[in-house]
């Protein structure tokens, strides 16, 4: 339950493949992310990456080296553990074959033990020493080069480049007689500035596979109660400008445990960059037909259809309350209680229009009549209702509620003569404002959750109605720090 729309965002976005290949597929759910999205997720991975980084043993160093006095021996550095690392500047560029992240100016700080023993048969007494030593290593850049791509639905992340080169290193020695073993020690410095290199690209490597895992694990459908599912498969790969990069996913709403054979939605449109606004990190938009399909699953479930017995004014639940609205209704059955059988007769449409989004409902209600126990339909009344609706953003759900524009009806039977539809009008007007109304914006109060990983929120969303389209313009801020191996084991 706890995944959709956005949960996919930061798994999905942790980057992207550059392809100046129109994608031929569009989903009913798009995911822009601008520059500043691109930032953030960079920045949260590079974070990611030094906490998982340290702290990190590399292999053990020996070398034979002169010492002045000594002689030659051999040095041996190990315990070489990173235990800081911090970086000063990156940047995150989508390049012609994949996404370029480089990070500049890096430094990493280590610990070491050195020794040093020799021995011959001339001079049989071991002569050796040894101490600590703190190592600062300064100008080291990193890039990595990613590449990600739709692999029947899911996303494949994939490592085209990375390297890490250090620039300068410099050793400082405690313990031993140091001031004589400096000098050797910095002859060691080439070896200790490969052993680093090596061991962050292998890093690297390894976070990478770990990312992919990640998304490869991710639900291609996100179960929502009992009778729907939302299809979050990918639907091509993802598409870069110099400007954003967009994800596309199909986005429509099936049954939970059918299959769908053909889509009843067109996928003819083009959808990308419709969140203008370049100050935010992220567009989502959900076309029309997310919730039409939506509609459609829980209409096909028999799931439209209910009984009301209990409504605030329950006078108009007894023949008593509509004995001037349908007298001969009364005359038939005095003072009986009633139900309204309220039925959605087709699936309900909705349309998204700039600035307002249009529902249009046909439902069927019958009046029932209740005899000691036995339901007696005595008429039924079509009704086509026009309603408008808003969607909001609230505690990174999407929600929204509905108002009643307008609505006809027309007598569809009865078992009790003719009508006068006029006043029949305005007890059915009430009836649905005060009943079917609240009834379903209650419904829709509660949302399309839209989580995030643990510890991310939406910020400062703004909603706008495009061209068919609900978009979200948004922020995602960390709430806390995300543990990468926990993400793997809850996803
Ligand atoms: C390795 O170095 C750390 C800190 O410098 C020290 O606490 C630890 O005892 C050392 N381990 C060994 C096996 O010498
Ligand atoms: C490395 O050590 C220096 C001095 O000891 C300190 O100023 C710096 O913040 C440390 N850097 C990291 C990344 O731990
Ligand atoms: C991005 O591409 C558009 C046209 O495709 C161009 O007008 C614009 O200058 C480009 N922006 C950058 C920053 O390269
Ligand atoms: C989900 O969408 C993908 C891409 O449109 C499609 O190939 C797949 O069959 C869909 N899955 C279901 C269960 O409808
Ligand atoms: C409610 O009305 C529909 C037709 O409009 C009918 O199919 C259904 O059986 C009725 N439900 C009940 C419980 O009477």
């Amino acid at each position: 339950m706890a995944h959709t729309v956005l949960y996919i965002l930061f798994h999905l976005l942790f980057m992207s493949s550059y392809s100046y290949v129109q994608s031929t597929e569009q989903g009913f759910i798009s995911i822009d992310i601008s520059d500043k999205g691109l930032d953030f997720v960079k920045d949260q991975l590079i974070s990611k990456a030094i906490s998982t980084l340290t702290p990190l043993q590399l292999p053990q160093i020996e070398k034979s080296l002169t010492i002045p006095v000594v002689g030659r021996v051999q040095f041996t550095l190990s315990n070489i553990t990173i235990y800081g690392v911090g970086v000063s500047s990156s940047t995150v560029k989508p390049g012609e074959t994949g996404v370029t992240i480089v990070a500049t100016g890096a430094t990493a700080n280590l610990s070491m033990d050195w020794r040093y023993s020799y021995s011959t048969w001339l001079i049989p007494i071991a002569i050796s020493d040894e101490g600590s030593a703190s190592v600062q290593v300064e100008g080291m850049e990193v890039g990595l080069t990613l590449e990600l791509k739709n692999q029947q639905g899911t996303l494949k992340l994939s490592l085209l480049e990375c390297g890490c080169y250090v620039r300068d290193i410099s050793i400082k020695l405690d313990g031993g007689a140091s001031w004589l073993y400096q000098g050797a020690v910095d002859a060691l410095k080439e070896n200790i500035g490969s052993a680093v290199e090596d061991a962050v690209s292998k890093k690297i490597r390894d976070g990478v596979v770990t990312l992919d895992s990640v998304l490869q694990s991710l639900p291609k459908a996100v179960i929502l109660g009992d009778t729907a599912a939302l299809n979050v498969s990918f639907v091509s790969d993802p598409l870069l400008t110099n400007s954003s990069v967009d994800l596309e996913i199909d986005g429509l709403f099936t049954a939970k445990d059918k299959v769908v054979i053909s889509s009843r939605y067109d996928r003819n449109f083009q959808a990308l960059g419709l969140c203008k606004s370049p100050d935010k990190m992220a567009g989502i938009s959900l076309h029309e037909n997310v919730f039409n399909s939506a509609l459609f699953v829980y209409y096909d479930a028999n799931l439209m259809h209910w009984i009301v017995d209990k409504i605030p004014d329950q006078s108009l639940l007894n023949t008593a309350g509509w004995r001037y609205v349908i007298p001969q209704l009364y005359k038939q059955f005095p003072d009986y209680d009633m139900n309204v059988n309220i039925s959605v007769a087709s699936p309900p449409l909705v349309k998204i229009e700039k600035q307002n989004i249009i529902a249009t409902i046909y439902t069927d209600v019958t009046i029932d009549v209740l005899d000691a126990g036995e339901v007696i339909p005595v008429l039924c009344i079509s009704l086509e209702i026009s309603a408008s609706g808003f969607a909001e953003i609230s505690r990174n759900s999407l929600a929204g509620g509905v108002r009643l524009s307008e609505f006809t009806m027309s007598l569809k039977w009865s078992e009790i003569g003719k009508l006068r539809m006029h006043l029949v009008q305005s007890v059915m007007s009430t009836i649905l404002k005060t009943v079917v109304i609240p009834y379903v914006n209650l419904r829709l109060r509660r949302g399309f959750p839209l989580p995030l990983f643990d510890g991310y929120k939406l910020q400062d969303p703004q909603i706008l109605y495009i061209d068919s389209r609900i978009v979200a313009c948004t922020d995602v801020a960390s709430v806390t720090q995300v543990n990468l191996n926990q993400l793997v084991q809850n996803s």
